[in-house]
C-alpha cells in the first residue's frame, strides 16, 4: 500500500525549513506543505495559550490541505503545545523527542546543552527527557531570544559580527561547563551553524533537530505501509501568513529550488 497525500510541516516562520530539508533528503519522492506563520513569529515569547491556540490554526490549515501526517517543526510548539495533537486524526511528529535522543548517543562527557527559545526551556522539555535516561547528565541551557529575528532578518552569515557577538553571549554557559553536545533546540538556528561552529570548535557536535526528526518522519510511514509510492515527481508547496523576503530566499537556499519554482502562497489562518 502506498499514501501519495503530501506531509504538512509548519514552524512560526521560516526555521522549519530546516526540518523540511532533511524530510525532502530523506525522502525525495514525498510531496510536502509547508506553512510558516510568518506574520506572527516569534512564537518563543508567547504564553502557552497562544502558542496553543497558533499551533492548533497551523494544523487546521495542513488538514484543509489533506495532509497524512502532520510535523510541528517547531521546538516551541513541540514543547508546549504537543497536547494540541490529540485531537488530530492523522499522524503528529515533534522535534523535540527526536533530538534528544541523538544529543544522549552523541555524548561522551554526559555535559549537554540546549539552545533553544525562552518558551522552550521555561518548559524544560529537553532538560527532563534527557535526564530521564541520563540522571547524571549536565544539561546547561541558555534562552536565544535574539536570534529568531537575526534569522528571520537574514543575518546569518558565518562571519556576520551581529550574529557572532550575539551567539557569544549565548553560549559563553556552555563553553564555561565544556558541553561536547548543544541541541539547536529551536528549528531556526541550524541556519546559524556556520557561525556557531566558529564560536565552539569541531569538539561539540551540533545536534540539528530537522535531521533526526526525519528518521522518525520515514519510520511512522514506513509504520503504517503509507510512503509515497513516488509515480509522479514530488511537489512542494509554501504557504506564509506573510510573504517575506527572507522567507522566500530561505526556501530557496535550503530547498534547493530554481527561482522560478518558488511560489508561496499568502494566507490568513485566523480566517480558517
Ligand atoms: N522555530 C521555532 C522553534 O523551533 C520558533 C521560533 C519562534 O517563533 O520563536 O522554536
Amino acid at each position: 500500500m502506498s499514501d501519495n497525500r503530501a506531509i504538512g510541516i509548519f514552524d512560526s516562520g521560516l526555521g522549519g525549513l530546516t526540518v523540511a530539508r532533511e524530510i525532502k533528503r530523506l525522502l525525495p519522492n514525498e510531496n510536502l506543505v509547508y506553512f510558516g506563520d510568518t506574520g506572527r513569529v516569534p512564537y518563543g515569547t508567547r504564553s502557552h495559550d497562544t502558542i496553543k491556540k497558533y499551533a492548533l490554526q497551523d494544523e487546521q490549515f495542513l488538514l484543509s490541505h489533506d495532509v497524512k501526517l502532520i510535523v510541528a517543526a517547531c521546538g516551541t510548539v513541540s514543547s508546549v503545545a504537543y497536547d494540541t495533537a490529540k485531537v488530530l486524526p492523522v499522524p503528529f511528529v515533534e522535534v523535540v523527542s527526536p533530538s534528544v535522543k541523538a544529543a544522549i548517543r552523541a555524548t561522551k562527557n554526559g555535559k549537554i546543552g540546549i539552545l533553544a527559545t525562552s518558551a522552550t526551556i521555561n518548559s524544560g522539555a529537553h532538560k527532563k527527557q534527557i535526564l530521564d535516561v541520563l540522571p547524571n547528565a549536565t544539561v546547561i541551557e541558555s534562552s536565544g531570544t535574539l536570534l529568531v529575528p537575526l534569522v528571520e532578518e537574514g543575518w546569518t552569515g558565518d562571519n556576520d559580527i551581529i550574529a557572532l557577538e550575539t551567539l557569544k553571549r549565548y553560549l559563553a554557559p556552555m563553553i564555561e561547563q565544556g558541553v561536547d553536545t548543544l541541541i539547536l533546540g529551536c528549528t531556526h538556528f541550524p541556519v546559524l551553524s556556520g557561525a556557531i561552529k566558529n564560536i565552539l570548535g569541531d569538539k561539540v557536535t551540533l545536534i540539528n533537530m530537522g535531521v533526526s526528526t526525519a528518521k522518525v518522519v520515514k519510520d511512522v510511514l514506513e509504520g503504517s505501509d503509507s510512503l509515497n509510492d513516488g509515480s509522479t515527481v514530488a511537489e512542494y508547496k509554501f504557504y506564509a501568513s506573510d510573504k517575506t523576503a527572507a522567507f522566500k530566499q530561505t526556501v530557496r537556499a535550503l530547498l534547493g529550488e530554481r527561482k522560478k519554482d518558488i511560489e508561496i502562497e499568502q494566507v490568513d489562518v485566523e480566517k480558517l
